[in-house]
């Protein structure tokens, strides 16, 4: 969904990724969370109280944004860089 991608920042080559099997277009470059939210995807998980959870810091303090990347869970999508055919697991939102 590139519609939510701004349009004139130069990328570089297209990639894609799988979001809970889904496949979805990135770019080399790009961060889980960037990818996850042009896809659309909001909530990334739930804490104990079922409270949604995504981005808040953006920079890695917070873990708010945890999601599992190739079958590890608790990776921080902020800071986790996307690579070609990576699986990415999420709360289905
Ligand atoms: S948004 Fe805070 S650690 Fe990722």
């Amino acid at each position: 969904m590139d519609a939510l991608r701004i349009s004139s920042i130069k990328r570089k080559k297209p990639i894609s990724v799988l979001v809970n099997g889904k496949k979805v277009i990135a770019y080399q470059g790009e961060m889980v969370h960037a990818v996850l939210l042009s896809a659309g995807y909001r909530v990334l998980r739930k804490t104990r109280n079922q409270k949604g959870r995504s981005l808040f810091c953006g920079m890695g303090v917070c873990y708010d944004c945890l999601v599992t990347v190739n079958g590890v869970p608790g990776q921080r999508a902020c800071m986790t860089e996307v690579h070609d055919q990576m699986e990415i697991t999420i709360l289905e939102s």
